[in-house]
């Protein structure tokens, strides 16, 4: 389909400011991609659906969806050498470590043959990398824990094949619960893009030097790893797990009032909603769902329930328009599904691949020049070189 990798001679993009891919009302707590709201998106469509409508600008026909799926699947596998790479890392380094730095290794593989300044060339990057996320995402586990990698299956659902790839072993197959899958699909949709944050903006940026899809979505894995971003899922899981019993909410509450204490309320706030995170109310909706399936009791939701309770009610959030963000229930979720902490922030990198490509096409589909933010100095004034022994 014509759109994503055609140039619009109208829209001349600039690194960090025009886009016309998401839109997001802070005030309002609205969130569209090309125009369609998130929670319609959540419900009626699915990621890989998504995928597309972020690329190209349009909801597929049935014929384009299927063509895009079976390209996608078709795409699954990595190149044999690059399990070698995985190897160089310490078992028990951090996820996130080994998923940058595999991403980036793909520079090596698949970035040689392409030519970015070529329309097909780009296309074929967008689906090398939105096909080869989960694969790596779910290789980063295994090496984790010592098991073996498992190969992609092409009859199975983007999040099916997921789960299954992480989850199943040579020795015991995984039956992909429908409901876990749906919900870990719903999980990827929720994080596929929004606007030009932290992680996307540094997409953005290395993309406005030339470098290559490969490394510039490195670079956004990079940037997306602190827990003030993306590693804020994590962040959330361990804060309820510190916190342990309702009985303590009261004193990590007090603490993330007190401005001399560095502790904040993990999953609370953002940089631009000053109103409900829109994604935080499906991923809710998804959490109860998910452990009303698999009869969890967990004591963490009754926390997590708790503490979004109290922050609403007590006027130092509520005049800071302090509300639950997309990270405070997608790690209840994701621990349910048997998903450990660490992994959280590569699920969120995956989910956002898409985004990432759109807003990285958009940034070079046309005449563009390198990003340059510029500073306000406020250091020492010119002065003349000291020789040291008069110092
Ligand atoms: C994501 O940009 C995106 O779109 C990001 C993201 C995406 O999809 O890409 O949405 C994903 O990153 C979500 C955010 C995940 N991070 C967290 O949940 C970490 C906890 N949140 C905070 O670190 C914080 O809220 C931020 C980083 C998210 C926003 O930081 P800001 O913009 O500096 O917060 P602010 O300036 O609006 O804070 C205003 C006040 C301050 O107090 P005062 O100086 O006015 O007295 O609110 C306080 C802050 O100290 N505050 C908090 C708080 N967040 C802000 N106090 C306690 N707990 C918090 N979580």
């Amino acid at each position: 389909p014509k759109g994503l990798f055609t140039f619009d001679p109208g829209f001349v993009s600039t690194a960090a400011c025009e886009s016309k891919i998401t839109y997001i009302d802070g005030d309002k707590g609205i969130l569209l991609h090309r125009g369609y709201p998130i929670d319609q998106l959540a419900e009626q469509s699915d990621y890989l659906e998504t995928c597309f409508l972020l690329l190209y600008g349009e909801l597929p026909s049935a014929e384009e969806k299927e063509k895009f799926a079976s390209t996608i699947t078709r795409h699954t596998m990595l190149h044999e050498q690059l399990n070698h790479f995985f190897n160089g890392f310490r078992r028990d380094a951090h996820p996130m470590a080994v998923m940058c730095g595999v991403v980036g290794a793909l520079s090596a593989f698949y970035h040689d043959s392409l030519d970015i300044g070529n329309e097909y060339h780009r296309e074929v990057a967008a689906y090398r990398l939105i096909a080869k996320m989960p694969t790596i995402a779910a290789m980063v586990y295994k090496y984790s824990i010592g098991q073996p990698f498992m190969f992609p299956r092409n009859d199975l659902s983007y999040a099916g094949n997921f789960l299954h790839m992480m989850f199943a072993t040579p020795c015991e197959e995984y039956v992909v619960n429908p409901v876990l899958e749906r919900a870990m699909d719903r999980i990827f949709l929720l994080h596929a893009d929004h606007e030009q944050n932290a992680s996307t903006s540094t997409v953005r940026l290395a993309g406005s030097s030339g470098a290559n899809p490969f490394a510039c979505i490195a670079a956004g894995i990079a940037a997306l790893w602190g827990p003030a971003h993306g590693g804020a899922n994590e962040a959330v899981l361990n804060m309820l797990e510190e916190i342990g019993d309702e009985s303590q909410i009261d004193e990590f509450v007090a603490r993330a009032k007190d401005k001399d204490d560095p502790f904040r309320l993990m999953g609370f706030g953002h940089r631009v909603y000053k109103n409900f995170d829109p994604r935080a109310k499906v991923m809710k909706q998804t959490c109860d769902e998910v452990l009303s399936e698999l009869g969890i009791d967990d004591p963490l939701l009754k926390i997590a329930k708790r503490l979004e309770q109290i922050a609403i009610e007590d006027p130092y959030f509520a005049e800071r328009k302090l509300y639950p963000n997309v990270d405070f229930y997608s790690g209840i979720i994701l621990k349910a599904i048997g998903i450990p902490t660490e992994m959280f922030t590569v699920i969120f990198a995956t989910g956002r691949t898409p985004g990432w490509i759109a807003h990285w096409h958009e940034m070079i589909s046309g005449p563009y020049r390198i990003g340059r933010p510029r500073q306000l100095y406020t250091g020492n004034t010119q002065r003349d070189y000291t020789p040291i022994e008069k110092r």
